[in-house]
């Protein structure tokens, strides 16, 4: 009889297990995995002295179980995957120190701040492994969900896909004063959207798909798949961030139920609107408040365009996902009734319109990864605000099969107008990103927070973040009247070592 030999016996051993893995595959396409519960990101106060806060965040590596069954190295901030929800209130003073302990560079951008251009992180303020920066002005924005991100040019979607990112909640006078759900964690949730590839071990799929750069395939939500939120409270507020890189969701839940929409990007709304879903490009951020019934369930999920978000779906136009289905987060009702929740605040901020009457006007043409035909430079100045005062931004997606958006940072905007698209699209209240149909054109009434300084320049750019790598990207200075930007601009200006 021959000897089995421990080398075939582990050879035979390795195939079994294949074989089992296999039909555990099989199996696993009609029972679900058992969901987990959903990650709560740390809400980070900073360390408070006086009227300031100081904050520490530290890039790292680490293991993440973002899947149930296999372990996958992340990037994150304070911790192995995205980042803890960083907290101030309206007339404070930040000062946050980013330290990076990964291995390559990155930057740190603070997305939907009113700030001045050298704290707001962008390409020109690289941060170098084993290095900090430091960044500090005072929070002028309104009370929002606002979130940070690196904007390492040409990376800010492998950096933003492996981890980096994270909410910013801004409070004030109105934010403390409405009776709204508040409790971080317990009714006041934070929910990250992302989408993921996956290798077969486990590790994140890093390779570019052709024009879609990296869109998943496995939705996230705080860094895991297959999420369930059990709620304590009757009535919760989810503010929700779109954090991936190129997918687009429309939000409903599994009943079709109604929820009210309380804040946009940058703000509340003026009241409440009560609908049954909701769109977020990648960037875009909604805050919404959902009644639920003791102990019952129901799920968040992506429902997909019905219209594919304009874009045409013949075979030699890529489809972007944008009729693709999931299931996000799965909600269980409290153990017991509890009070009933009083009727929501009927107004949520008052109305403010910008005057635009005598406002320049600009207008930006988006084609595949060009901005007004350009790409990004640099050291090129698209554009020079010398006043003060507010000033209306036509955005045109001059491509037919393309979906873009467009961000501005430093501002809050008002979309008063998207035409030239069937698809419909909520839009109100103050916001820092628009998404852009295929073909669509948007008019925003801009207000920028006013810091001129001629050497350091903000960006305006497609948020999809692929297109934002490529080069769909623009550099605009603020500065004193008649002021012309400094002829370097960014770091490179300053040799002050
Ligand atoms: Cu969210 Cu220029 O970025
Ligand atoms: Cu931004
Ligand atoms: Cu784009």
């Amino acid at each position: 009889m021959p000897q089995i030999t421990r080398r075939t016996f582990f050879k035979g051993l390795a195939l079994a297990s294949i074989a089992a893995a296999g039909s555990q595959a099989l199996i696993g396409c009609t029972q679900k995995q058992p969901l987990r519960k959903l990650p709560i990101p740390p809400l980070l106060a900073g360390t408070q002295e006086g009227n300031k806060r100081h904050f520490q965040l530290v890039a790292q590596q680490g293991e993440s179980q973002i899947l149930p069954d296999k372990t996958t190295t992340t990037w994150g901030f304070n911790g192995a995957h995205l980042g803890p929800t960083l907290i101030a209130k309206k007339g404070e003073e930040v000062h946050i120190a980013v330290k990076n302990e990964l291995d390559e560079m990155t930057t740190m951008h603070w997305h939907g701040m009113k700030l001045p251009a050298r704290a707001d992180g962008g390409p020109h303020s690289p941060i170098e492994p084993g290095t900090s920066w430091e960044a500090s002005w005072t929070v002028v924005n309104a009370a929002a969900s606002l979130w940070y991100h690196p904007h390492t040019h040409g990376l800010t979607g492998l950096h933003a896909y492996r981890g980096l990112a994270g909410m910013f909640i801004i409070e004030d006078d109105t934010s403390a004063a409405l009776d709204l759900p508040s409790d971080y964690g317990v009714d006041d949730i934070p929910l990250v959207l992302m989408d993921h590839r996956f290798l077969e071990d486990g590790s994140l799929d890093e390779s570019d798909l052709p024009d879609l750069g990296l869109l998943g395939d496995t939705p996230t939500v705080n860094g895991i798949t297959g999420a369930e939120f059990q709620a304590t409270t009757c009535r919760i507020r989810l503010r929700i961030l779109n954090g991936s890189n190129m997918r687009f969701f429309k939000l409903q839940f599994s009943d079709k139920r109604s929820f009210d929409v309380i804040a946009s990007d940058t703000g509340f709304l003026q009241e409440p609107f009560s609908t049954t879903n909701i769109a977020l490009g990648p960037g875009e951020r909604w805050e919404i408040v959902v009644e639920l019934e003791p102990s019952e369930e129901v799920t968040l999920e992506s429902i997909g365009f019905k219209d594919n978000f304009g874009v045409p779906t013949d075979k030699y136009t890529p489809d972007f996902g944008m009729a693709d289905h999931f299931e996000l987060l799965s909600i269980i009702g409290p153990d017991s009734p509890g009070q009933d929740p009083k009727p929501l605040p009927g107004i949520l901020e008052k109305a403010e319109t910008l005057d635009i009457q005598d406002a320049p006007q600009r207008s930006f043409v988006l084609n595949t990864f060009s901005i007004n035909d350009q790409m990004m430079d640099m050291q090129r100045v698209d554009e020079v605000i010398d006043h003060q005062g507010p000033e209306v931004w036509t955005v045109t997606n001059d491509n037919s099969d393309w979906p873009h958006n467009f961000h501005i940072h430093n501002a809050r905007f008002q979309v008063l107008s998207l035409d030239n698209t069937e698809v419909e699209l909520f839009q109100a209240g103050w916001k820092d990103t628009v998404a852009l149909p295929p073909g669509a054109s948007a008019t925003l009434a801009v207000e920028f927070g006013y810091y001129p300084d001629p050497q350091w320049p903000y960006m305006y750019h497609c948020h999809m973040l692929y297109h934002e790598d490529q080069g769909m990207m623009g550099q605009f200075v603020i500065v004193e009247q008649g002021q012309q930007p400094a002829a370097t601009v960014g770091a490179g200006a300053t040799h002050n070592h």
